[in-house]
């Protein structure tokens, strides 16, 4: 069976983040999101609440699981036995960054590939920080997420 891990903040899940997972579900046999507590960031939506939203956005693709995960991504890997880390690649800004996490990843998961899946044009410049700043400033994002996300953000943003 191919495994594939998808990691990331998702904090919250975008339709950009959909549109790579709506690609590689034809590709693995399962696909793991895995949702990191990123200790550089802080987030709006807890794990759970992560957890759930991209669950309710995936329904319609029968072999994506999502799983909170803390710690080093290499371990996470090991444990489900991934083949693959899928990273999303937008416009050439992601590309370095990418570069220098696909290198750490590989000194500590040698047997897994990174693989770059290349977003939609109409997700390119979608980003998490961005759609939360916008709905902070009352603009209408159901473009940019699925309809819970949307939601989500209207009820955290009104206990601001
Ligand atoms: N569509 C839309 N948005 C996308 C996207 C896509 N295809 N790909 C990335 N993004 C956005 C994300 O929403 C995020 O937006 P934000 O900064 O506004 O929140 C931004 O681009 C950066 O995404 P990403 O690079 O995936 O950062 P992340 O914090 O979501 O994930 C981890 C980084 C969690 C994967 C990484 O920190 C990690 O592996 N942590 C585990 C600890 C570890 O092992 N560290 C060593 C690894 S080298």
């Amino acid at each position: 069976m191919r495994i594939a891990v998808y990691p990331g903040s998702f904090d919250p899940v975008t339709n950009g983040h959909i549109d790579i997972l709506n690609k590689t579900s034809k590709l693995f046999d399962r696909v793991i999101v895995a949702v990191v507590h990123n200790v550089t960031k802080t987030a709006l939506f807890t794990l759970e609440e992560r957890n759930h939203m991209i669950k309710e956005s995936t329904k319609h693709l029968e072999n994506i699981e999502v799983e909170c995960f803390n710690g080093l991504l290499a371990n996470f890997l090991a444990d489900k036995n991934a083949c693959a880390l899928i990273r999303g690649l937008r416009t050439v800004n992601d590309f370095e960054y990418e570069m220098h996490m696909a290198w750490y990843n590989k000194i500590f998961s040698p047997d897994v590939e990174t693989i770059f899946v290349i977003s939609n044009s109409n997700n390119i410049f979608v980003s998490s920080s961005g759609v939360k700043e916008a709905a902070l400033l009352g603009g209408d994002v159901s473009s940019l997420v699925p309809p819970i996300v949307e939601k989500g953000l209207q009820q955290k943003l009104t206990k601001i």
